[in-house]
């Protein structure tokens, strides 16, 4: 729940009885009942399934683009997972498959089973240019002849005559802008990194915040509405595209309101800086409509198509698939510093799964609340047929002292629920909100100032990751090419040292650093020493 948002709840929640935050009653006096609109969890079957996927590599193809590639993904599973069926085939088998459009062969491969991420490249010159979604209809058929299959939608647009297109790359869910600011040539991935940012107090009171936020390495700014004052928002925007910072733009309060969405988009979308939409700010808190999120990227697609929409859920299992089917990033922001998690200050009453609000719904108040928050989003969407379709970020706490939140993150604490949220998936970091202390600002510099390293590990289609907890620290490790990313953090409170092997290195590299070394023994065992919540970094 956000400060803002909350203190509107409150206006509105006097007399008001029933008042929900997740779907849960939390005035004091109000009954405990189960908010309902739970994620059904899949059943499990002995026999394994086949969870034949595909999907275009890029989103969207655009008429000066040559060539593009489907993915194809055929894991084995025991989940009952979205469009997975039984498998009888050897599991070793070699499936042949072919896509199609209209009828028309696209692309074929052989491919086998239990892979992921293969590409089947295809030509787009049989296409035409259209501005909705063309069907896919993928077929797999095993060397015994059993027949799977799946469909999906390819995106093939005219260029735009004047504005920027952002893409997605679904083989590693990075966000691709054209370079320069999107006035260059070639396409870049990006990691957005930038704050909720104050309009009227900050950005629009003084541009010069602008450059400087460019300067600290942030690539996105997301304002916060109201712009009530359309000559200074334009300023901001002029002076956000000077630098060439991208901008995420919010609708938060007018997203349910198909005139206003339709008027920002139109006003908005031809800016050169435009990297993505936002829509519902924690519609699932709200409990607006279930349709809303999908109404609203139905007509925002309808307007523009050239950017994704994003939006933030805040609870941690409320009507999950009704509000993450109208976006193409879902957000979480999950707040645990310092929190009370167990009973609400600001209400008097226990928070638990069907009463209360304490600020981090179903939380446990520590940072483990962010990295299970991750991993939960992320499993879901595979469970909905979603995950390459729809990339996670994360909003981590930048503000405090109010309501649920005793008081401010430090600047360690902030890199701690960042890095976690990365080495857990997140491709984007935009924290709620600034103007922050200037000790968590040093340290969103610092990881911002780092991103270039970390995404060439991240963006690497060919990239592979593997995760390691160890007493309280948590360690992403990625290897590209010759090269090995590590990123640790330490959840702990205290200094930790934890010793991990298999992982040679003969150089390091220091990237981020807010207290911690390495050190490589000669038997290739890593020792990594970390103050209290420190991070570090390293390319090795
Ligand atoms: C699959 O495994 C079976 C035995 O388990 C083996 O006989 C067969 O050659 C394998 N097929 C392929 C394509 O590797
Ligand atoms: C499929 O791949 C996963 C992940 O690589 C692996 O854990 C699993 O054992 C494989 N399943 C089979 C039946 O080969
Ligand atoms: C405007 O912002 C810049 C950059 O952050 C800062 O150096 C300057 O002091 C600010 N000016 C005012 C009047 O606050
Ligand atoms: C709107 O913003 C502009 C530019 O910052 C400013 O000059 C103007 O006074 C503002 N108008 C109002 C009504 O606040
Ligand atoms: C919807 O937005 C339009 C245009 O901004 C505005 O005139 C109208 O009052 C809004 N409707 C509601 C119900 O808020
Ligand atoms: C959206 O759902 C509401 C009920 O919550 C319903 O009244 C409305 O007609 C729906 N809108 C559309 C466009 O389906
Ligand atoms: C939460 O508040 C309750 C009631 O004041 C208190 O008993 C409990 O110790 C607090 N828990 C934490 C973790 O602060």
């Amino acid at each position: 729940m956000r400060p803002a948002i909350a203190l509107y709840l409150v206006t509105y929640a006097v007399g008001v009885v029933g008042q929900t935050w997740c779907g849960k009653n939390y005035m004091l006096g109000s009954p405990m009942a189960p908010p309902g609109g739970q994620f059904p969890l899949p059943t499990t079957t002995n026999q394994p399934l086949l969870a034949f996927r595909c999907a275009p590599a890029i989103k969207p193809y655009l008429a000066s683009d040559k060539s593009g590639s489907i993915i194809v993904d055929t894991g084995l599973t025991h989940l009952k997972v979205e469009g997975a069926v039984p498998f009888y085939a050897k599991s070793n088998s070699t499936l042949a498959v072919s896509v199609t459009v209209n009828g028309c062969l696209l692309a074929s491969g052989s491919v086998p089973v239990n892979a992921t991420g293969l590409e089947l490249p295809f030509s787009l010159s049989s296409l035409k240019p259209q501005k909705g979604p063309l069907t896919i209809s993928c077929t797999a058929i095993s060397e015994d002849d059993f027949n799977f299959k799946a469909i999906s939608e390819l995106k093939f647009m005219p260029d735009p005559t004047e504005g920027s297109v952002t893409k997605m790359d679904l083989r590693t869910g990075a966000l691709m802008v054209q370079s320069n600011g999107g006035r260059g040539s070639t396409w870049e991935p990006i990691f957005p990194i930038g704050f909720y940012t104050g309009f009227d107090n900050y950005l629009a009171a003084n541009l010069s915040v602008i450059n400087n936020l460019k300067a600290r390495g942030f690539t996105v700014i997301h304002p916060i509405p109201t712009f009530g004052n359309l000559t200074a928002l334009n300023e901001v925007l002029d002076r956000m595209e000077e630098v060439g910072i991208f901008l995420m733009y919010d609708m938060r309060f007018s997203y349910m309101n198909n005139t206003a969405v339709t008027e920002q988009v139109n006003m908005i979308k031809s800016r050169k800086n435009l990297l993505l939409w936002y829509t519902g700010d924690e519609p699932d808190g709200t409990s607006d409509p279930l349709n809303s999120t999908t109404i609203s990227y139905d007509l925002i697609n309808e307007l523009d198509g050239y950017h994704p929409v994003s939006l933030v859920l805040n609870c941690q299992d409320y009507q999950f698939t009704a509000y993450t089917r109208g976006t193409d990033i879902v957000m979480q922001d999950t707040y645990p510093i310092d929190i009370n998690a167990t009973f609400s200050a600001v209400y008097h009453t226990p928070c638990a799964s069907d009463c209360g609000v304490c600020g981090c719904d179903n939380c446990k108040g520590n940072f483990d609340d962010i990295s299970s928050r991750m991993e939960e989003f992320k499993w879901r969407l595979d469970v909905l047929g979603d995950k390459r379709n729809k990339p996670v970020w994360a909003v981590p706490q930048a503000f405090g002292g109010e309501e649920f939140w005793p008081r401010t993150p430090t600047g360690n604490e902030f890199l701690v629920q960042s890095v976690l949220s990365i080495n857990h998936g997140a491709l984007g970091i935009v924290p709620w909100d600034d103007p922050t202390p200037a000790d968590v600002k040093e340290s969103a510099t610092q990881l911002a100032l780092a991103m270039p390293a970390i995404n060439k590990f991240l963006f690497d289609p060919h990239s592979t990751f593997g995760p390691v907890n160890t007493n309280g620290v948590d360690i992403g490790i990625w290897k590209s090419g010759s090269q090995t990313l590590l990123l640790a953090t330490n959840l702990n409170y205290a200094p930790t040292t934890v010793t991990i092997g298999d992982v040679f290195a003969i150089t390091s590299n220091e990237i981020l650093n807010s207290g911690g070394s390495v050190q490589m023994d000669s038997n290739g065992q890593l020792h990594i020493s970390l103050d209290s919540v420190g991070t570090v970094g390293f390319v090795l």
